[in-house]
């Protein structure tokens, strides 16, 4: 038995999203970059939206016009009420509607508890939880007018939450982000529950290890890699395109009959990897 594990796939999706529209969140870069390009591979007409850099988000954009659909960017911090507003307004007034919103936009500000600061806290806070409410509300007023195109999708909406296997697993240091999750992790719940009868899917993503420039001190040295695969039994970290096509897979209707659910896209970090020899 060899320990070693084969590289990451590499496959094209199907166009099974043709015809729809999506916003994803912290698109420009990392996780949300990935999703909103196979979004795009997949038919979807994308939205990028982006806080900084925008050559970045201009790559992306370019790179989802080059599969043959409609993309632009937009600029706007999800903290923001009114720029998530405007943000959504413009995209109605551009592609007409939106299908599938995914909330992804996120960041890291660590700090031991006792040294954390306020301004730490909120801004974590801020941005990976309140960004995603004040985007999953503006997704769902929109959803909730039109109702199911049954030409387009079985539902009348989709809402994919981007957490993280931190809305289980505690973690030292990072208290504001793991709340973050854990709490982005109770709102997809509640608001899965909610929105269900009217035919709104909702369901949350948790990403372990992957390769983005939020987590490079722990995969960037070879020394720091190997610390990694000790919590990862599949032993390879994962690549932005693993999420894209869980996330592809939850925003099409192949997915229809799942409701509230996470799914863990983690190697198998969420299997207490200690336990394969402790306990
Ligand atoms: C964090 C990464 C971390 C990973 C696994 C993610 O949610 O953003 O920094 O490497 O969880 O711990």
């Amino acid at each position: 038995m060899t320990l070693t594990s084969p590289a990451a796939p590499t496959r094209s999706t199907p166009r099974n999203l043709a015809g729809q529209k999506a916003l994803v969140t912290g698109a420009n870069s990392g996780i949300g970059r990935a999703v909103a390009i196979a979004l795009g591979q997949a038919g979807a007409d994308v939205v990028v939206n982006y806080v900084a850099e925008d050559e970045a988000a201009a790559q992306v954009v370019a790179e989802i016009q080059s599969h043959g659909v409609a993309a632009y960017g937009h600029k706007a911090d999800v903290s923001r009420e009114d720029e998530v507003r405007a943000m959504f307004a413009g995209m109605i007034a551009q592609f007409g509607t939106i299908d599938i919103l995914v909330a992804n936009a996120g960041l890291q500000r660590d700090a031991a508890f006792q040294q954390m600061t306020l301004e730490q806290w909120n801004t974590v806070i801020g941005i990976n939880l309140t960004g995603q409410f004040l985007c999953a509300r503006e997704a769902l007023r929109e959803f909730l007018r039109r109702g199911v195109v049954a030409a387009v999708s079985c539902a009348a909406g989709k809402i994919l939450c981007m957490s993280s296997v931190h809305q289980e697993i505690p973690w030292a240091g990072h208290a504001n982000y793991a709340t973050s999750k854990g709490g982005i992790m109770m709102m997809m719940r509640s608001l899965a529950q909610e929105v269900a009868p009217h035919h709104v899917r909702v369901n949350g993503i948790a990403p372990g290890a992957i390769r983005t420039p939020i987590n490079t001190d722990a995969w960037k040295t070879a020394e720091a890699y190997a610390g990694l695969m000790k919590l990862v039994p599949y032993r390879r970290i994962g690549e932005p395109e693993d999420i894209a096509r869980a996330a592809v897979w939850l925003a099409s209707d192949e997915s229809d009959y799942v409701v509230g659910t996470t799914l863990f896209v983690d190697g198998g970090m969420t299997l207490y990897p200690g336990f394969a020899t402790g306990g």
